[in-house]
């Protein structure tokens, strides 16, 4: 019913309101979020963060001075973002770090400053630009405005793919670890991560486990960027397309932020592309944030529309992946919860070839 609220409400962001409306004005906060998205990827692209001294700050000048910007926009950026506890204003003009702008620096050890720059990227952006058309339609955004799957794009775009990659290594260290932790290896001997990225989850599991052989399994131009880093790498490389066959036998498939990357059909094929490559007993396990009922994981609600409208994925409840699953052939064999906001979703390779439904 209009001008009813149902159920509680977060609280009204701070701004100059006057507070009788204050239904309104949390309408208005959030309808502004995609300005404070981009805030985030022009101080992280201008490397406002890395210029800011950690001890003291600087003045909007010196700042300016450091990354080439022009001082009254570069000051009303820091301004804009420290709305946000993004960087803090301090005496006399000068702005200082806080804890949320030391993560836009590239060596900040939990750094986000690529994931500031995916999500402000013009291709995700154009992702998102298309929203109305992609829920009118039920079609995805993103090949609708580029005529090809977000996979295919970035393959030619190396500078974007480098960003990309960056940016979600950056956000699956936040949570190899616990990944690595929950899963249990048993007598396995090869474990393959399935659209693995940087592999960052892979080197956490043969961190732990270092009696295992490990394959990473990506698109050709993520594997050519990695074979061309610094990096030892460690563990196998095998280029392909996990929704045409998954070139490689193992006991343990991996499938980290992979399978949400795709609608059901499509789910279910890699699903049974793993299984036609696996011996009877192996486990595939996808590592996804598993949507609950009720108010909680307003991230993974929110990241369902980005999957939608990007590649045409999307986020589910724990009914939906085992119906995924069950339809790929597999055995299911339930969810294990980690000490992040991941689970481990498992089904296992039957004995009998898999009945795709
Ligand atoms: C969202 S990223 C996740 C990367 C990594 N698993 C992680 O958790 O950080 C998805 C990855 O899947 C890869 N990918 C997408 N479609 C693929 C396909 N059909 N076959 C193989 N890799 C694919 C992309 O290149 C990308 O690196």
């Amino acid at each position: 019913m209009p001008g009813s609220t149902a159920g509680e409400l977060p609280a009204v962001p701070d701004g100059p309101f006057s507070g009788a409306h204050p239904v309104q004005n949390a309408v208005q906060m959030l309808s502004l979020g995609m300005w404070t998205s981009r805030m985030l990827q022009t101080a992280a692209e201008l490397g406002i963060a890395d210029a800011m001294p950690a001890d003291g700050g600087a003045s909007v000048a010196e700042l300016a001075e450091l990354t080439g910007t022009n001082p009254d926009a570069l000051g009303r950026l820091l301004r804009g973002l420290s709305a946000s506890g993004i960087f803090a204003p301090a005496e006399e003009g000068r702005y200082v770090h806080t804890e949320r702008s030391l993560v836009l620096r590239e060596d900040h050890p939990q750094t986000l400053h690529y994931w500031a720059r995916v999500y402000g990227s013009h291709w995700m952006w154009a992702s998102c630009a298309g929203m109305t058309e992609a829920v009118r339609t039920g079609r995805a955004a993103f090949p609708a405005e580029f005529h090809r799957p977000v996979w295919a794009y970035l393959e030619n775009e190396p500078a974007q793919q480098w960003v990309f990659q960056q940016g979600m290594a950056e956000f699956t260290r936040l949570h190899a670890q616990s990944l690595a932790d929950a899963l249990e290896v048993g007598d396995a001997r090869t474990v393959a991560d399935i659209g693995g990225g940087q592999g960052s989850v892979l080197r956490a599991v043969l961190h732990r486990h270092p009696h295992l052989d490990g394959v990473l399994f990506e698109n050709k131009s993520v594997l050519d960027a990695l074979r061309g880093g610094r990096s030892t790498v460690g563990f196998r490389l095998v280029a392909g397309d996990a929704s045409e066959a998954v070139d490689c036998p193992a006991d343990i498939y991996l499938l980290g932020h992979f399978v949400h990357l795709f609608e059901d059909d499509g789910a279910v094929r890699v699903l049974a592309n793993c299984a036609a490559a696996a011996p009877p007993g192996a486990r595939i396990i996808a590592m996804e944030r598993v949507i609950a009922d009720g108010p909680k994981d307003t991230f993974g609600k929110v990241v369902d529309l980005l999957m939608f409208c990007y590649s045409g994925g999307r986020e589910r409840t724990e009914d939906e992946y085992h119906a995924l699953f069950e339809r790929a052939g597999l055995t299911w064999a339930g969810i294990t919860p980690t000490a992040s906001d991941m689970s481990l979703i498992e089904g296992i390779v039957r004995a009998e070839p898999p009945t795709v439904s």
